[in-house]
């Protein structure tokens, strides 16, 4: 394995690509995840997590670049790694007619794992309750879950998930987030897609942001943000300051009114700050601070949609 930045690497991938129809849909991807780092691959639909992410898996070929996992090449199929990578597809698919529980019990018994292990997992996921319903009668948020259990049902120490939260209503994909984090506190790496930025932001150590098949972005959520050199959005309810006084304050742009606000920008959030406190309306002030959305906006100059 290779060691990168102190810590060792569960995976590298270097220069990633594959061409579908003449055109490249994963375009020359390359990062590497830490052991036991949170990390995720956010993108609008159709930027080419899924492909890149079963290229990682072995599931598809590359056209070109390398895949490495715990040291090893997933492609073509690697025995020897399979019972130490977990793997939840976006589309899951289940053995007909079989219980939850039964489903990891099958899924369980390719990989030689204990019976009492199945209940440790159902009850990880929160599906204790429905551990006897068929798997075609669970809601669209349980069988989610059901899918993550079934990637962590012989312990891996390497998880990739694929939207693992897409569908779920925002109670249970908070559920879910504190089953992923549980996940990892126990040491695991976890490779992860989403389209949700703020889901990103919260759960990921770092981040890699993808767009028509290239990384546009990649580091940690806080730096992704502080490296931002962004203006800071900022308002002012109506009747406060007129729109001429909110022009006259020190460096402030896109002076606008908006219902029952002005809103505008400026970098120096001190110096507004400054001048409204000396006429006692800095209590008024609303400031918005930079957020992922601002980092993709900056790179790519069109809004986040996904
Ligand atoms: N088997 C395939 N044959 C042809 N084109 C494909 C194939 N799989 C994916 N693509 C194309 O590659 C691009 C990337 O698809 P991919 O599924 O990787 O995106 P994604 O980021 O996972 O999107 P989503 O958020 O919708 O899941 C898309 O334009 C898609 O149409
Ligand atoms: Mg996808």
């Amino acid at each position: 394995m290779n060691k990168e930045d102190g810590g060792v690497n569960a995976v590298a991938v270097e220069a990633l690509t594959k061409v579908y129809g003449g055109k490249p849909v994963v375009d020359g991807v390359s990062f590497t995840v830490r052991e036991g780092e949170f990390f995720g691959i956010l993108g609008p639909n159709g930027a080419g997590k899924t492909t890149t992410l079963e290229m990682m898996e072995g599931l598809r070929k590359a056209d070109g670049g390398s895949v490495s996992l715990l040291g090893a090449s997933p492609h073509p199929r690697n025995t020897s790694l399979l019972p130490r990578i977990g793997v939840q597809l976006q589309s899951s698919a289940f053995f007909e007619r079989l219980t939850a529980k039964e489903q990891l019990v099958t899924f369980g018994a390719l990989y030689g794992v204990e019976a009492d292990r199945v209940d440790d997992v159902l009850a990880l996921v929160g599906l204790t309750e429905e551990a006897h319903t068929r798997e075609d009668k669970l809601s669209g948020g349980q069988r989610q879950r059901l899918s993550i259990a079934c990637a962590l049902v012989h312990d891996p120490e390497l998880l990739f998930l694929d939207e693992p939260t897409a569908s779920l209503d925002p109670q249970a994909r908070r559920n879910l987030w504190d089953v992923l984090r549980g996940i990892k506190d126990r040491g695991k790496t976890i490779v992860y897609t989403t389209h949700y930025i703020e889901e990103a932001e919260r759960l990921c150590d770092r981040i890699a942001i993808l767009d028509h098949g290239q990384v546009i972005a990649m580091d940690t959520p806080d730096a992704l943000v502080r490296d931002l050199d962004t203006r800071v959005s900022m308002d002012l309810p109506q009747g406060v300051l007129s729109l001429d006084e909110v022009r006259s304050l020190p460096d402030v742009q896109d002076v606008r009114e908006e219902g029952s606000k002005i809103c505008f920008t400026a970098t120096d959030t001190n110096a507004v700050m400054h001048v409204l406190s000396e006429r006692g309306d800095a209590g008024h002030l609303q400031t918005r601070t930079a957020s992922l959305e601002d980092v993709f906006l900056e790179l790519t100059g069109r809004e986040y949609r996904s």
